[in-house]
């Protein structure tokens, strides 16, 4: 496999089975700890805020016994400079390819979070910045949220998932369901959150504005994914109707593509979508539905109180399976006998 862990769909297929697998056998087992990691170190860089990414990694770290420094660049470390043949004479005092050099030789991980610029398409689509992490390190990357994708969180969302169905998550209905924000959010959740979907062979709707759709890239691989799967994937603009008989109710804002047009013409169009909130109105439409978020979360913005404090919201157990996630991605990237204790 590769050595980095910048995407699923950058890995095989086994992989994801394998680390799923792993997850869901870290939450039977509790809070276990063990020394598999002994002598290994990780350290996270965080370019953006961050509760439970951080917090999980540290504590998936420390119960595999391996050691964890958590950094900020530009904040008590070096700010970066990540473009080739940049005249470094701004802020930024340090370049990514000495950087993740330097890290390469006192860690055997680097976990990086890097938020989407939401004004170069390009260099998000293609997840440039964390992209140039990795050729810079010698050792496996680990995306904690980069531009495009939040491997980790996908993770733990398809544990929740199969943990709460028992497995039986094929032919389930899930809705993506786009919700106002009073900020431009990336869009690397929701497009991990269709892929998990796909890959557990869900029928997915992703329920959203004129104007927000997810990347045709992400639309097709996802598509695509579903199919093979025996799910499916559609979008419907009618938020309500969506919901109807869905299995799982998955909220999420995200910023529309018109963002990398003109970012204020897009956060007023925005502000024109308030209603695009989860109700207990919109719930009761539903089968029933598991409410997720990825956290965190606007309350009375995003989703109501009434639904959060719900019996059906699983967003807590979705924030859990963080913990399992991650360490089932440290044994993964460093080869870890995940039975060994
Ligand atoms: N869901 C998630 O990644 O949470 P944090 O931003 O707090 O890490």
């Amino acid at each position: 496999m590769s050595k980095d862990l910048l995407g699923w769909h950058l890995l095989p297929r086994e992989d994801w089975d394998r680390a799923l697998s792993a997850a869901l056998d870290h939450k039977r087992m509790g809070r276990v700890t063990s020394t598999v990691a002994s002598g290994r170190g990780i350290c996270l860089m965080f370019f953006n805020s961050s509760l439970r990414t951080r917090t999980s990694m540290e504590v998936a770290a420390a119960q595999l016994g391996a050691h964890v420094s958590t950094v900020t660049p530009g904040s008590g470390v070096w700010g970066l400079s990540f473009e080739d043949g940049a005249v470094m004479d701004g802020a930024e005092a340090e370049h990514v390819r000495e950087a993740a050099g330097v890290l390469s030789r006192y860690y055997d991980a680097i976990g990086v979070r890097l938020f989407a610029s939401l004004s170069n398409l390009e260099q998000d689509r293609s997840d440039r910045l964390i992209e140039r992490f990795a050729a810079g390190a010698d050792v496996p990357v680990v995306n904690l949220e980069s531009a495009f994708w939040h491997p980790c969180q996908e993770l733990a969302d398809a544990a929740t998932i199969s943990s709460h169905f028992e497995g039986h998550t094929a032919g389930k209905k899930l809705v993506l369901a786009w919700s106002y924000h009073p900020k431009a959010l990336p869009m690397a959740v929701p497009n991990s959150a269709v892929m998990m979907a796909a890959r557990l062979g869900m029928h997915i709707t992703i329920a959203r504005p004129e104007g927000y759709a997810l990347d045709p890239s992400v639309m097709s691989m996802a598509g695509d994914a579903a199919a093979s799967s025996g799910g499916s994937l559609q979008e419907s603009t009618d938020r309500l109707a969506a919901f109807e008989g869905a299995d799982v109710v998955y909220a999420k804002g995200w910023a529309g593509s018109g963002v990398y047009v003109n970012a204020d013409v897009e956060a007023e169009r925005r502000r024109g979508l308030t209603e695009w909130r989860t109700t207990a109105d919109a719930m009761r439409r539903t089968n029933r539905a598991a409410f997720m978020h990825c956290l965190p979360v606007r309350r009375n913005v995003v989703v109501d109180d009434a639904v959060l404090d719900g019996h059906d919201a699983i967003h807590l157990l979705q924030a859990e399976f963080r913990l399992h996630a991650q360490k089932a991605i440290l044994e993964m990237i460093w080869d870890l006998d995940h039975n060994a204790r």
